[in-house]
């Protein structure tokens, strides 16, 4: 048996497969365009083909996917890929347009060919498991209750657009067609693997390389963070448990501001890599010009999960950053590897000119 996971050299989708190889003898099949956020050597310590195969190449190309699955037969797809940081959606949100929607619609209509011709058990067990965000959501004033998977759609970013037209796309081809999909909203989350131009690596890597740390606006923005080895469980129990053509949302249970997040980061670094002048790491945090239509608050409820699959959120979010921060500082070859000269290109054109209205 085997699975097809699309973008699985992301952070998420990284997370995913070395999890799942660790519980499973199932063969990964991964296939990942390798933008700047796919990172081949996420996974190099999955070295056994039987096991794990890397198929470069794009969700939006028909063909490659139909090969794919009549040659492997997954009993199910992961759709990951996608463009991912709102930021750059902001600066060129062509490509999420393209990836996020039109990609999305492609594979759809691959698996929906390719479950039509199923039988028997193939045909019961398939499923079409799209990973998407409660930014699709909008943003919450401070004493509105979380999301729930009845909630309106109101996406404010070209991002968080993308993934709303996608999950409508999905659900299409549910009631349209019978595609067995299952849809998941989850809220920000944080780990090992994480591109650093995300806000928590971001933070990390800046404090350690001596540079500021950017704040939009005021800083009192609000996520709820999960830590991606939670979200990774969920995901294992959607694809054994979740119903066909449901949604479910995926959250952490806690809300941070994200100055409460940075200072928090500056706090562990001051203990585990205290800076040769003695200062705090805090005093680097400067606020710079805010995102447009930067959306104040995410809170997510994931009861539906919760008394449906018996799924619980295990990590505390301190104890999770701790860990997180530890991994990053011994990780140093890793962050090399992504600190590439297109990643120094993105960190100009987005702080360069417009940082630094001032420290807070
Ligand atoms: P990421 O940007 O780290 O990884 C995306 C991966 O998709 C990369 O490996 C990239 O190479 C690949 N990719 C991009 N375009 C592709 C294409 N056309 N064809 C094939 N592969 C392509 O993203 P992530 O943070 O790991 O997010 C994974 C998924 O989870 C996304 O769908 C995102 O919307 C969703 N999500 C992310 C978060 C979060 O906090 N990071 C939260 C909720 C949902
Ligand atoms: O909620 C789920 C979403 O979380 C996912 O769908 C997205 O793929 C993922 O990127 C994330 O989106 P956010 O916009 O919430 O994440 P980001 O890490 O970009 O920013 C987190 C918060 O930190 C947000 O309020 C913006 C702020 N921020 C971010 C950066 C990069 C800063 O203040 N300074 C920064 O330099």
């Amino acid at each position: 048996m085997s699975i097809l996971v699309t973008g699985g050299a992301g952070f998420i989708g990284s997370n995913f497969i070395l999890d799942w190889a660790v519980r499973s003898d199932e063969l990964v099949i991964n296939l990942d365009r390798l933008t700047y956020a796919g990172n081949p050597a996420n996974l190099a310590t999955l070295a056994d083909p039987a096991r794990y195969l890397l198929i470069q190449g794009d969700i939006g190309d028909g063909e490659l996917v139909a090969d794919l699955l009549a040659r492997y037969r997954p009993r199910a797809i992961f759709n990951f890929a996608a463009e991912s940081h709102v930021d750059r959606s902001i600066h060129a949100p062509g490509t999420f347009i393209q990836t996020n929607v039109v990609g999305t619609f492609t594979l759809l209509e691959i698996a929906r060919i390719f479950y039509v011709s199923l039988r028997g058990d193939e045909e019961r067990d398939f499923r079409f498991i799209h990973i998407s965000t409660d930014e699709v959501y909008g943003s919450l004033n401070p004493a509105d209750p979380p999301f729930t998977e009845t909630s309106l759609y109101a996406p404010n970013s070209p991002y968080s657009a993308s993934k709303a037209a996608a999950n409508h796309l999905v659900r299409a081809y549910f009631h349209t067609y019978g595609l067995p999909t299952v849809t998941t909203n989850c809220s920000n989350n944080y780990g090992p693997f994480q591109f650093p131009e995300k806000f928590i690596p971001l933070m990390i890597l800046n404090a350690i390389n001596d540079l500021p740390l950017p704040i939009y606006g005021d800083g009192l923005q609000v996520r709820d963070w999960l830590h991606v080895a939670d979200h990774c469980a969920a995901l294992r129990l959607v694809l054994e448990k979740g119903r066909p053509g449901e949604t479910y949302n995926i959250g952490g249970d806690q809300e941070k501001t994200n100055w409460e997040v940075v200072t928090t980061i500056c706090d562990i670094l001051d203990r585990l890599k205290p800076r040769l002048d003695g200062h705090s790491y805090r005093e680097m945090i400067r606020r710079v010009q805010d995102r447009p239509g930067h959306d104040r608050r995410y809170a997510i409820c994931a009861d539906k999960l919760k008394n449906a699959m018996g799924w619980q959120p295990t990590r505390n979010f301190t104890e999770g950053l701790v860990t997180t921060i530890d991994w990053y500082l011994r990780e140093s070859a890793w962050l090399k590897s992504v600190n590439s000269g297109a990643y120094r290109d993105w960190v100009d054109k987005q702080y360069g000119l417009t940082a630094g209205v001032g420290a807070l």
